[in-house]
């Protein structure tokens, strides 16, 4: 069964490695990484956003699959299935469905809103050992074609989210989501410090992770990261490894059209890419 993320985060800060959270989109995806969670005895977190739940019929059709996974392919390292920037609707939806961790992205509210919200989210997902992961300074990303750049928290509304009793908090340090522009200046580490200053041992998240140089990746993690999301790296690669089967053209000839078949290159490309994440992020092993 999933398991919440709190214990696993507290896990990472404190032997300062980060524990990945691997966007899933399809059953191929979700059946690759807890492969290679098994096979490298790493804890995961997968990460399901509001359409990628849709697009997956359901939160109650991911979390009965995942579920189902864990049974069949005898997974015994601690998976967590997390609603990755839920609005305030969905966070109650997927609770219900049966999620034990949950996103409450309310980065575009007012402060005061974001705070209101996020306090009664955590008592709701306490009282059910679910974890809430919380958001201050939107992520950027790209947007109709424009690539915004990220915006930074800031460090007191980060301390009066984190005093709320949030079990992890993504804070925007110059992160954005996808790919980053040429001219994107880096990580605001003198940022994620003040932050980190504010909020004690409060595990920290970086979104964003598709891209973000592994020197920066490395250095996020020694100041208190313990968990970073990748998504679009996942999405590239699997794409690429279809299109060039698919261009391949002689596949096609014989079984090829087998989805089965179809859909295999792109499931090793992300087993590939999950193995080199979790290695980057000091998590193998540590199941
Ligand atoms: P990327 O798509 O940039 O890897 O970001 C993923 C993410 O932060 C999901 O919340």
């Amino acid at each position: 069964m999933v398991v919440a993320a709190a214990e696993m985060l507290r896990k990472a800060k404190e032997g300062k490695y980060a524990v990945a959270q691997i966007n899933i989109n399809n059953l191929e995806w979700a059946k690759s990484v807890l492969q290679v969670v098994e096979e490298l005895q790493s804890p995961i977190i997968l990460g399901v956003s509001e359409g990628a739940g849709k697009y997956m019929a359901g939160y109650k059709t991911v979390v009965g699959m995942v579920n189902g996974m864990l049974e069949e392919l005898k997974i015994t390292v601690p998976v967590a299935l997390h609603l990755d920037h839920g609005s305030y609707e969905h966070c109650y939806k997927c609770i219900e469905a049966g999620f034990k961790s949950v996103m409450f992205d309310g980065s575009h509210y007012p402060i005061e809103e974001n705070i209101a919200k996020t306090r009664e989210l955590v008592e709701v997902c306490h009282s059910k050992g679910i974890s809430l992961e919380a958001e201050v300074g939107s992520i950027g990303g790209e947007e109709d074609g424009v690539v915004g750049l990220g915006e930074c928290a800031d460090p007191d509304e980060c301390k009066r989210i984190a005093d709320l009793g949030v079990d992890f908090l993504a804070a925007g340090i110059g992160n954005i989501h996808g790919k980053y522009p040429a001219n994107w200046p880096g990580l605001r580490f003198d940022v994620l410090e003040a932050v980190k200053a504010k909020v004690g041992e409060l595990p920290l998240v970086l979104h964003g992770g598709t891209g973000i140089p592994d020197d920066m990746i490395q250095k996020a993690i020694s100041l208190g990261v313990a968990k970073i999301n990748v998504n679009t790296e996942c999405q590239l690669v699997f794409a690429e490894a279809t299109r060039k089967y698919i261009e391949s053209g002689k596949d096609l000839e014989g079984k090829g059209f087998d989805p089965r078949k179809l859909l295999a290159p792109g499931a090793e490309a992300i087993k590939a890419k999950v193995r080199e994440k979790l290695t980057l992020f000091g998590s193998v092993g540590k199941a």
